[in-house]
């Protein structure tokens, strides 16, 4: 088997080493001395014990960040900014093959899928995001001969970022990489089943030389812990934060303090929905990676799969064989495709969902159960429930795992109105050759993100965010841009 032994394993001397919080450029240890466990989801094992981080901890953090926000950050040139986070994008390449293995073993995500889609697009964030530091503008606006008006763009502050599992290190990517370019400082919380590859990054970025306090990491939990005290603290400009929906609710109450501004990226319950006159294959291979990319731990993921009732048997034999033909496993064998959930609490969950799709009446097609050849490991087979009406749990709530629920249907309205029929808005995808139809879904569909004959694609530049209570703001693009920059207008008086 291909498990890289331990002698092989890059991170281990990360691994082997006390972990810390990052706090005004120095590692230290949380101030109540505090741990808690990180378990690796394939074996069980633990990897290592990180810091608890705390109120008091947040509150030093966000001293620090306000310092170096008046201080030498403040009064950085943007093109000194932007030379930092290009360093902190090349450093990460350097280490690339590390940080796919830590995120790997941390998350439990297939190490191909770590090497080239999370460490390649969170390089790629932040060199992109490094770009907009040197192209922020105001404008002058001809409002009145008797002013000269204009606006400038000014960061925000002291920016909180609250980020989830299951994609520890590019998530971290899409916070910091904008806030940073705007000139905000930062105190970030990763998620506590994945807190490893952010304090691998926090050392890469004292390495690049990001002045002290710019960037602050305090990992620990979210209730009675670091993140509610980032949420609800009254230094803090604002929260950026993506997670499980009623999370969102508590930090939208919780900003209320100080009206701290909030950008939220939530749940999904995506519509997959494949036309009779598709490229079958094609879109046999798009649900797959729809669905079950990343262990199904996607907030975009299709988790419906909506088929046109004249290919539907067609579709699903097709689908089931090459279901059959994936191999599950331990992430850092390299021809894992699907890897354990990221905690036995995520992997009940989703057991939990299988039962109740069971009751609800639903087939189970294939899958249903944790895979009886690991003895070890928070695994979920990869499952699909055909039958499904869009009434039932499975078709509503997020399962966030390898669960597919297969809905037939036979007109363009039908689908259209079941499509939306979600509380939830944050993607969606059509399968046709027609070109209108696929144009006339992407109008209709109300969700932020629509892909046509493909799924799950991303690039920094595209803004991605939700509908719906899928959230609000865009990240990625110029969009994130607007999330960490504030627009100051200038009233000149020109009369005599
Ligand atoms: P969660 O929303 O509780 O956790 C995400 C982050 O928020 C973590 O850093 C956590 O420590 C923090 N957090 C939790 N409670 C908080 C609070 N009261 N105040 C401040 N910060 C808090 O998500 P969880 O419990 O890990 O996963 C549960 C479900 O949420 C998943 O099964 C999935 O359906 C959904 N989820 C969606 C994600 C997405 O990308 N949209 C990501 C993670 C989870
Ligand atoms: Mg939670």
């Amino acid at each position: 088997m291909a498990v890289v032994q331990e002698k092989e394993l890059l991170c281990k001397d990360f691994l082997a080493k006390p972990k810390k919080l990052l706090i005004d450029g120095k590692f230290v240890d949380a101030v109540s001395g505090k741990t808690f466990e990180t378990i690796n989801p394939a074996t069980e094992e633990v990897l290592a014990k990180v810091p608890e981080g705390g109120k008091e901890d947040v509150d030093k953090a966000v001293k620090a960040a306000r310092r170096a926000l008046d201080g030498p950050w403040g009064k950085m040139a943007t093109n000194e900014r932007a030379r930092l986070i290009y360093k902190l994008a090349e450093l990460i390449e350097k280490h690339a093959d590390e940080l796919a293995q830590l995120e790997t073993l941390d998350n439990g995500k297939p190490i191909t899928e770590s090497r080239y889609v999370d460490v390649a697009q969170t390089a790629e964030t932040y060199r992109y995001y490094a770009g907009w530091a040197t192209k922020l503008e105001g404008e002058t606006i001809n409002a009145n001969s008797n002013f000269f008006t204009y606006t400038l763009r000014e960061p925000v502050g002291v920016v909180g970022q609250i980020i989830p599992w299951n994609f520890p290190m590019l998530m971290q990517a899409w916070k910091w990489g904008p806030a940073l370019a705007c000139g905000n400082t930062v105190v970030l919380k990763p998620a506590e089943q994945t807190p490893l590859t952010a304090l691998r990054i926090g050392e890469l970025a004292m390495e690049a030389g990001f002045p002290d306090g710019v960037v602050n990491i305090i990992t620990g939990f979210g209730p009675d812990s670091a993140g509610e005290a980032i949420s609800n603290h009254m230094d803090i400009d604002k929260v950026a934060f993506t997670g499980e929906e009623a999370t969102g609710r508590i930090i939208v109450k919780a900003s209320a303090g100080n009206l701290k501004r909030v950008s939220l990226e939530l749940g999904g319950k995506a519509p997959n929905i494949v036309f009779a006159d598709a490229d079958i294959d094609a879109a046999v291979k798009g649900a797959i990676t729809g669905i079950f990319f990343n262990q199904g731990q996607v907030c975009c993921a299709g988790s419906r799969l909506f088929l046109e009732k004249s290919i539907h048997d067609e579709f699903m034999s097709k689908l089931t064989d090459r279901i059959a033909k994936m191999r599950q496993g331990h992430g850092l064998d390299e021809g894992t495709q699907i890897g354990p959930q990221v905690s036995k609490e995520q992997q009940q969950r989703i057991l939990s969902y299988i039962d109740i799709a069971k009751k609800e009446g639903a087939s189970l097609a294939c899958g249903g159960a944790a895979p009886s050849e690991h003895k070890k490991g928070y695994f979920v087979q990869p499952t699909v429930f055909t039958g499904v009406n869009n009434d039932m749990r499975i078709a509503k709530e997020e399962v966030f795992g390898p669960v597919l629920a297969v809905i037939p249907f036979t007109g363009m309205d039908e689908v259209a109105e079941a499509a939306n029929k979600t509380t939830f808005g944050l993607s969606g995808a059509v399968w046709t050759r027609d070109v209108k139809k696929a144009h006339k879904f992407a109008a209709r569909i109300k969700a932020g993100t629509i892909w046509v004959n493909c799924y799950n694609v991303f690039d920094p530049a595209v803004p991605f965010g939700g509908y719906k209570m899928s959230g609000y703001g865009r990240e990625l693009g110029k969009h994130s841009i607007e999330l960490y920059s504030n627009i100051k207008s200038v009233w000149m008086n020109l009369m005599d």
